[in-house]
């Protein structure tokens, strides 16, 4: 049996549908993690949630302490990660509420503790990040998604800037020239620091504007965002807990 983490993004700081929920706090040798891990269950299924940006949404992108929250979910035994993630739609697929499910990156972020290899550690892992993210959780995802009968994408590459502000139109036009279909904040170093730990990792992305210059607004504002990450969300919602199921027997 699988140990699942659900990481939660935008718009999912907290997960109502949790129940039985029982506080974890974990030292790191990193710090703190965003916010207390809290173990719970979903219908008949144990998950840990951990919000990345804190359960008030109080931390930014580049501030967020990837590596304290990824040790303390492998601490905790946790074997796959489902990671929820609002994005910006770069190509003409990726509209707005769309789900998309990624299946590359590409990684703009700089400056960010990205890997755990380093004095404290002792030795140089090179890990191998052909497939970026967990071909059996994208997997799991796509075919409960299917079954839902939600319209959805199941290629796409994940452009990961440095934030917290959004894009420039040149900006976004280098990342489309680039082959991103999605611009968001916060998917690395997560993904690779997962697979540093050998977690089995994968990405839901909902898209929540379209990114700059590439809607019929002029200018990306809170409202538009706010508006399409509610109706969403509530899709997120149901996809877990309709893949959690299967998730969790997913072999450790
Ligand atoms: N750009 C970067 N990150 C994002 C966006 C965007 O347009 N929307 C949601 N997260």
């Amino acid at each position: 049996m699988a140990t699942i983490a659900i990481i939660g993004g935008t718009g999912l700081d907290k997960l109502p549908a949790l129940q039985d929920v029982h506080e974890i706090k974990v030292d790191t040798p990193y710090g703190a993690t965003s916010n207390v891990l809290k173990k719970g269950r979903i219908g008949d299924n144990e998950i840990i949630f951990l919000p990345r940006h804190g359960e008030n949404h109080s931390i930014a992108p580049h501030e967020i302490n990837y590596r304290a929250n990824i040790w303390a979910l492998k601490q905790q035994g946790v074997t796959h990660i489902l990671a929820i993630n609002a994005v910006g739609g770069i190509s003409e697929k990726m509209s707005p509420e769309k789900i998309v499910f990624p299946d590359q990156i590409i990684d703009y972020t700089h400056s960010r503790q990205h890997t755990f290899s380093d004095e404290k550690s002792g030795s140089v892992l090179h890990i191998d990040f052909t497939y970026p993210y967990s071909r059996l959780v994208h997997g799991v995802l796509r075919s409960t998604a299917v079954e839902m009968g939600l319209v959805f994408e199941g290629e796409a590459v994940y452009g990961a800037t440095q934030g917290p502000r959004l894009e420039s139109i040149a900006e976004i036009n280098r990342m489309h020239r680039d082959g991103c279909d999605i611009v968001g904040m916060t998917g690395m170093p997560e993904a690779a620091l997962a697979r540093e730990l050998d977690i089995e990792y994968a990405c839901c992305a909902l898209v929540v504007n379209w990114a700059a210059g590439k809607g019929d607004e002029e200018f990306i504002t809170m409202e538009i965002i706010e508006q399409h990450m509610r109706n969403g969300m509530i899709v997120v919602a149901r996809l877990i807990a309709n893949a959690l199921p299967k998730l969790v027997h997913l072999k450790a």
